[in-house]
């Protein structure tokens, strides 16, 4: 049979980059027959452990310096709080996010901070930070978390306890996180948990935009991904379609604002717009910010509930708090001053993040050659992680009892305290790049999570004892968070479970 000329020509100009390919392998040593690699390789851990993260948790739990290195992926990975101060605080230059993380992301994010080192960074850095610490958006950011969870996320709950239905929480959660953060962010209502309307355009192709970016991350070679890209095929040809539809859109949205005018509005981007010009610009900055604060706010209420719904003890005392604070009325979400005397909350929501963290590892690029607190020595180049899931699981930080869920560790005279050094629980990073939504996810994780549980009795359908992860960049429970939703109804000033 012929060979169609158009596969001949595509198979002459894969030549080059097949050579450079086989020649950036060999160099790199992908090949390695040590244990570790061989059982990374083969994947011979699934054997004896659930997710990665479990097993790079036991390696790292049996390395003395807690840092272990993973050859094929000329991969440095550390527990060690020490070092994660110095990659993230003490050595922050040598240490940027780098070339092969802004590849990844790059077609999606563009130049947004999420994805940029450097100048560009600190601008964007200091423009957000400038607004993220303005009371007025603190204030409408408690506004939009009010508004979500009793106009729509309430309601939704209410009409599925009614039927005994099985509900699939973490889907519930990461609609309601893309609805709140496209608020926040750019004054756009996707309706994500509007389960009548189809899924917007925009939500349908930001999921499949990030999505196939992140599992760009897990191909061994990032050659591969730029073949496909290059020739615009298959999940590459998909990836660009999402990531255009996400762009016009985005697009439109600041044109119109433009158009109509943004000085009177309050979302993120209608107060960059009056520091920048630049639509494209605009654009990404937005992006990183949906991107940032979706699926981790998702992901952290999904493992928060899942361990609630395993430990009543810890539901009956966040209850209790709650009625001394609040009182015994359901209606209306607390004030945002009354939420900050919910100690065993805050508590219990900073414990569920310490082992469930949304972001279980996070990795920079070693700029020069370089020596970590512990004395491990990283090649300029390798890819250096820290990781807080098995950093929340290190006995010499958190004592013997670190993979019990007692929200009580974090508690002194029943006041939340944190003198912990910030390193040994970086689960929102730290150092100079520390996350910025910090204070704003904590007030809408804690919003969500009183509002549910004084309202309704959350009963898991399944119930392994240990969840299974998706790969990706934000930790995902695989089957999703299936539960019964029971309502409570209150008698006197006692809330009870509905008979
Ligand atoms: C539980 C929820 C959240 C967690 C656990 C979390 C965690 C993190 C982590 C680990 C990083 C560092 C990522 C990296 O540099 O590779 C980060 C950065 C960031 N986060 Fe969050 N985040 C959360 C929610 C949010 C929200 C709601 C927003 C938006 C309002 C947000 C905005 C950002 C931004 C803009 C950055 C980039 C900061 C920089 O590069 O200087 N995050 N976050």
């Amino acid at each position: 049979m012929e060979s169609s000329p158009s596969w001949f020509l595509i198979f002459s100009l894969s030549l080059p980059i097949i050579t450079v390919l086989i020649i950036r392998l060999v160099r790199k040593r992908v090949y390695c027959n040590c244990e570790i690699c061989q059982a990374y390789v083969e994947s011979g851990w699934t054997k004896h452990f659930p997710n990665l993260c479990d097993w790079y948790t036991h390696l790292l739990k049996n390395s003395p310096t807690r840092t272990v290195h993973i050859h094929v992926l000329n991969n440095t990975i550390t527990a060690n709080p020490d070092n994660v101060e110095y990659m993230l605080k003490t050595n922050f230059d040598n240490f940027p996010k780098g070339k092969p993380f802004s590849a990844i992301l790059g077609d999606f994010l563009g130049r947004g901070i999420f994805n940029v080192d450097g100048d560009s960074w600190r601008f964007q850095r200091k423009m957000a930070s400038l607004e993220l610490g303005r009371v007025s958006i603190r204030a409408y950011a408690f506004e939009i978390g009010h508004q979500e969870i009793s106009r729509r996320l309430l309601p939704l709950l209410e009409s599925v306890s009614a039927k005994n239905e099985i509900l699939d929480l973490q889907d519930v959660f990461r609609r309601f996180s893309f609805d709140s953060i496209c608020r926040f962010s750019f004054g756009l209502d996707p309706k994500c948990l509007e389960l009548s309307l189809p899924l917007s355009k925009f939500a349908v192709s930001f999921d499949l935009a990030s999505k196939l970016s992140a599992e760009r991350a897990m191909i061994a070679s990032p050659l591969m991904w730029k073949i496909k890209r290059l020739f615009n095929v298959g999940s590459e040809k998909k990836l660009r379609q999402a990531i255009k539809i996400t762009h016009i859109l985005a697009q439109e949205v600041i044109r119109q604002r433009r158009k109509f005018g943004f000085s009177d509005q309050k979302d993120l981007l209608s107060r960059f717009m009056s520091s920048i010009s630049d639509e494209t610009y605009l654009r990404d900055i937005i992006i990183s910010f949906l991107l940032a604060g979706r699926d981790t706010v998702a992901s952290a209420l999904t493992s928060f509930f899942w361990l609630v719904a395993r430990h009543p003890e810890v539901e009956a005392a966040i209850l209790f708090e709650a009625e001394k604070i609040i009182g015994p009325n359901q209606e209306g979400l607390t004030s945002y001053k009354q939420m900050q005397k919910l100690h065993y909350l805050h508590a219990s929501v900073y414990e569920s993040m310490r082992l469930y963290p949304p972001i279980q590892f996070d990795s920079k690029f070693c700029l020069d050659d370089d020596v970590l607190a512990d004395g491990s020595f990283v090649k300029r180049g390798t890819r250096v992680t820290y990781h807080p899931y098995a950093m929340g699981r290190m006995e010499e930080i958190w004592g013997k009892d670190c993979l019990e869920f007692k929200p009580e560790r974090w508690l002194r005279d029943g006041v939340f305290f944190h003198d912990q050094n910030p390193f040994q629980y970086p689960v929102f990073q730290g150092g100079l790049r520390i996350c910025l939504g910090k204070e704003m996810a904590l007030m809408e994780l804690k919003s969500v999570a009183i509002s549910l549980l004084r309202r309704f009795r959350i009963e898991l359908a399944q119930s392994e004892h240990v969840p299974r992860f998706s790969p990706g960049l934000t930790a995902t429970f695989r089957d999703g968070l299936r539960v019964f939703v029971h309502a409570r109804r209150v008698i006197s000033s006692k809330v009870t479970d509905e008979i």
